[in-house]
């Protein structure tokens, strides 16, 4: 049995982690302008084709087009929109997923064996104008990650996983589990170095529940 078929007959475990930042590798620090070879950053809902350069980290961020065939893009409402502080242009627009109970977006051109951060941000702003709070379950490929509890439409969740991916590509999946429909604003993929937390392993995740930045004394973006 080869690796790949082994890895998709044995689900990982995703352990619940706490991240003290001390990887500087996922900061920018002053005027160094780290490589950002390998990165996936896609602003969910944004007009197939469109892209932009985030004004903080600098880094660019495509549509979803090519990710995903499943869903719609959405805007938030706009009382959402707030002007001051701005907010940030990754959530203003969603792409939702009515129509079917799992709705997938597939990353590809992943290094086989090679360990990854996942992270998802969703904001509801009202996009749908129903006023009302959805649950539902996000995976990493079959493997359950995060359920993604909106509490407040102007609130952002944050969901974030290290995990080693078997395959030259991963699927993200929302999963609709009756509580009102799943959508997403940004998915971001960065590739690790295998050394980094070893707690992630072909078996087992790491998930993130919070993270501090002990310490610091600037307000440094996270990449
Ligand atoms: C979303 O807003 C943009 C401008 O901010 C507009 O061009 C676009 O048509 C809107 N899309 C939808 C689906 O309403
Ligand atoms: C990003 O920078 C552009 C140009 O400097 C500016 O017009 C825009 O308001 C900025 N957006 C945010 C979210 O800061
Ligand atoms: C979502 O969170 C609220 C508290 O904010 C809790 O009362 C509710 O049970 C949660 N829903 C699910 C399905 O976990
Ligand atoms: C991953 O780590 C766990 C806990 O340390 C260990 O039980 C498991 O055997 C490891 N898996 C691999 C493939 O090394």
């Amino acid at each position: 049995m080869d690796r790949r078929s082994m890895a998709a007959r044995s689900p990982l475990t995703l352990l619940l982690s706490l991240a003290v930042a001390a990887a500087g590798v996922l900061q920018v620090r002053g005027q160094r302008a780290p490589s950002i070879e390998g990165f996936i950053t896609i602003d969910c809902g944004l007009p197939e084709h469109s892209s932009y350069v985030n004004n903080r980290t600098k880094i660019p961020i495509t549509s979803d087009a090519g990710f995903t065939d499943a869903g719609y893009n959405r805007n938030i409402s706009a009382e959402y929109v707030r002007p001051q502080p701005q907010l940030s242009k990754n959530y203003l627009n969603v792409r939702s997923f009515p129509d079917s109970v799992r709705s997938c977006y597939t990353l590809p051109s992943l290094v086989p064996g090679s360990k990854y951060l996942l992270r998802a941000l969703f904001m509801y702003g009202n996009y749908d104008g129903l006023d009302k709070l959805p649950v539902f379950d996000l995976y990493l490929g079959v493997n359950f990650w995060w359920r993604v509890n909106i509490s407040r439409a102007e609130g952002s969740i944050l969901a974030e996983v290290i995990a080693v991916i078997p395959d030259d590509s991963v699927q993200v999946c929302l999963v609709n589990i009756g509580l009102g429909t799943p959508f997403i604003s940004e998915l971001d993929l960065r590739p690790l170095e295998n050394t980094l937390y070893r707690q992630a392993n072909a078996t087992q995740g790491l998930v993130l529940i919070d993270r501090r930045n002990m310490g610091d004394t600037g307000n440094y973006p996270i990449r």
